[in-house]
């Protein structure tokens, strides 16, 4: 059998808006298999980057459990949720959150700084990602220097520094040209097959669909499972 690294147990999520309650998650149940692409797809609303920032421990549900690798995240303490996720997980953001004040190098060595990891080990490791992905002779760059894409692969690489159990990657390849897509898609899915690193992205991208190897729809707080 498939070991099962995340699972997600009757999560709901609901928002309070004014005078308005909105159910974005309705009893959710999700299981993300070691080395499996999975790729959640479903309109802009329908609560994927809501149900990503739960899954990645970054926000509560109201209900339900999240278990990353064993740990269930509402039976242990903020801490230590913070400390797994920093360990564990490559979070990907729909919107790359780079700090500005920091150049490339600094930005992608900063889990691990933030880990402890000392601080000649954190850039050489910084430094050996940058250079996987192509990009090590802008690590001196301002993220503010950098093309849209750039700041991407950025994000990128400061997600796989932490060498993560997990990738949880929220719209990857939003706003990228075709290019850039397909140079980010290419460096997901050699990690995916080489590194048989678990990679969980949310989007509207088709071309993002077709390179994972399972698909869910998310869809009136639902999660469906499709054919093909
Ligand atoms: N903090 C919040 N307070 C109130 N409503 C929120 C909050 N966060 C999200 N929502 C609402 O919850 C719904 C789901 O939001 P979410 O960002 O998860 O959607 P999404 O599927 O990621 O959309 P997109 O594809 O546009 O990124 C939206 O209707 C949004 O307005
Ligand atoms: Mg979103």
């Amino acid at each position: 059998m498939e070991d099962i690294i995340l699972k997600a147990q009757a999560i709901t999520k609901s928002f309070i808006s004014g005078n308005e309650r909105l159910d974005v998650l309705k009893n959710i149940d999700l299981e993300v298999k070691s080395g499996e692409w999975l790729c959640i797809v479903g309109p802009s609303g329908s609560g994927k980057s809501t149900l990503l920032h739960i899954l990645g421990g970054l926000d509560n549900a109201d209900s339900g459990s999240v278990t990353l690798n064993h740990s269930n995240f509402s039976s242990i303490k903020a801490d230590e949720v913070s400390q797994i996720r920093n360990r564990d997980i490559g979070f990907v953001f729909q919107f790359h959150h780079l700090l500005p004040e920091f150049n490339v190098l600094e930005n992608v060595a900063m889990p691990l700084l933030i880990n402890g990891t000392n601080r000649d080990e954190s850039f050489k490791r910084a430094d050996n990602i940058l250079k996987e992905i192509g990009f090590s002779e802008r690590g001196k760059a301002r993220p503010s220097e950098l093309s849209g894409g750039e700041k991407q692969r950025v994000a990128l690489a400061r997600a796989l520094v932490i060498n993560p159990l997990i990738i949880l990657a929220d719209e990857p390849t939003g706003n990228l040209d075709a290019a850039n897509t397909d140079i980010l898609l290419n460096i997901l899915q050699k990690l995916n097959q080489e590194k048989k690193t678990t990679i969980l992205t949310v989007t509207h991208n088709p071309n993002v669909v077709e390179f994972a190897s399972r698909k869910l729809i998310l869809k009136n707080g639902k999660l469906l499972s499709v054919e093909g």
